[in-house]
């Protein structure tokens, strides 16, 4: 079964409880999101591969660690999603960015997919797949399953929030995929939000509603 790491750093409590506030607006929530992204992705990168290699410091001839070159990929899941990139891509600059795109069938309610766009070499890559809130995970499960229909064979699952429902219909679906969170919260209520969550991360990235 796949493992949950909750990463219960102060600094990303502290943002997440702003994040949370009603009072938050568009521009402090999308800049905290983003900060705390930064953080969650300083700790997702902790099992990254090093190489030694020889260096020159001014003093001395010495022994250096790089990253050895994996190859990686972050792939948000449409709309919400993308709010987290830009902070994931601070530390890891050089990572290719693909999306995926799902809709909710009206009358099945399943999650449909409609866009997906990935770097050509998936096979090599390495993946963080990320949304901000994790709740019923249909949407998860699914844009999981279009990455691994395209050949992605090391996914990871970020997000913020996520409800109990959430984490186990991953793993229930894919026992291979990790799941990084920064709070799991208590439920989802009759309407599928997270409870406490933080409402509609959509809605409060980009000030619609
Ligand atoms: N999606 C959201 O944006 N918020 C929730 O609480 C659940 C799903």
């Amino acid at each position: 079964m796949g493992k949950v790491y909750v990463f219960d750093h102060p600094l990303i409590q502290h943002k997440l409880t702003h994040i949370r506030q009603i009072e938050t607006g568009t521009k402090d929530f999308r800049e905290l999101v983003d900060e705390v992204a930064t953080l969650m992705a300083f700790e997702i990168t902790r099992d990254l591969p090093l190489e030694e290699i020889d260096i020159e410091t001014p003093v001395s001839p010495a022994k250096g660690k790089i990253l050895s070159g994996k190859k990686l990929a972050i792939v948000p899941i449409l709309r919400a999603g993308i709010g987290m990139v830009d902070g994931i891509l601070k530390l890891i600059p050089a990572a290719k960015v693909g999306h995926v795109g799902l809709y909710r069938d009206p009358e099945t309610l399943k999650p449909i997919e409609y866009y997906v766009k990935l770097p050509s070499d998936v096979e090599e890559r390495d993946f963080i797949l990320v949304d901000p809130m994790l709740a019923t995970g249909g949407s998860a499960v699914e844009a999981i399953n279009s990455l691994k229909k395209r050949g992605a064979k090391s996914i990871k699952f970020l997000c913020l929030v996520a409800a109990p429902e959430g984490v186990e219909e991953i793993q229930r679906h894919h026992e291979d995929v990790d799941i990084y969170i920064a709070a799991l919260d208590e439920k989802l209520n009759e309407k599928g939000y997270i409870v406490p969550g933080l409402g509609d991360a959509g809605d409060r990235l980009f000030g619609t509603k």
